[in-house]
């Protein structure tokens, strides 16, 4: 067996921010997900509730697609995606479900479920792994708070707390200044889906 350096497909020690992709067999599913790693151990949290969390009970596998489109993570933290935007690839009789705007994705095992009132952690173990497209990419500040700004979302939708739409206010001026047109259209996207009645 062939093991997989993480490192080579982008998803390195700490918390990588992702957008991981499930698939129940006719429904492809993504939604931006941290993956952890420590020490060579990799793990999920995933709250109860999502459809990430339905389909990683029903068959233990996700993908963790590395994403660099900011319109892609704001799509995926709402729920609108298209199935155009998936390809199925089939590993070991599994169907897989990733992204075709991945510069690369890992597949991975969920083993050693544990569930709590709240949440599953599961530990996962990478099964394959592929690179779309290799990019050096400096950080950009307007593309960070993008992740944020879409964190923020998932917390204003859970509480509708307008603590978190000030919060998305504020990031929105920096990342009009600081991110290139995909990241202004991203935070118009979010903002437009938030606060529409
Ligand atoms: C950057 C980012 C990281 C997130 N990380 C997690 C996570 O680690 N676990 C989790 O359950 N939800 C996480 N979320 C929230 C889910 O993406 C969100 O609840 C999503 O709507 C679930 O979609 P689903 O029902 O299609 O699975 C995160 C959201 C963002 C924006």
């Amino acid at each position: 067996m062939t093991t997989i350096d993480l490192d080579d497909f982008g998803i390195g020690e700490g918390i990588s921010e992702t957008v991981v992709t499930t698939y129940n067999g006719w429904n492809p599913n993504a939604a931006p997900i941290g993956i952890m790693r420590k020490n060579d151990k990799v793990y999920v949290r995933l709250f109860r509730g999502s459809n990430t969390y339905r389909n990683v009970l029903e068959n233990q596998l996700l993908v963790a697609n590395v994403v660099y489109d900011p319109i892609l993570i704001v799509k995926s933290t709402l729920h609108h995606l298209d199935n155009s935007d998936f390809n199925i690839v089939s590993y070991d009789k599994h169907g897989l479900a990733v992204l075709k705007g991945a510069l690369s994705w890992v597949a991975f095992e969920c083993i050693n479920i544990k569930k709590t009132s709240e949440a599953l952690v599961a530990e996962i173990i990478p099964l394959h792994a592929h690179v779309n497209q290799c990019r050096i990419k400096a950080p950009n500040r307007g593309f960070n708070l993008i992740i944020e700004s879409a964190i923020h979302a998932t917390r204003y939708k859970l509480t509708n707390d307008e603590k978190y739409l000030k919060l998305i206010r504020a990031y929105r001026n920096t990342i009009v200044k600081c991110g290139a047109e995909p990241e202004r259209e991203a935070i118009d996207l979010l903002m437009e889906q938030l606060t529409k009645k």
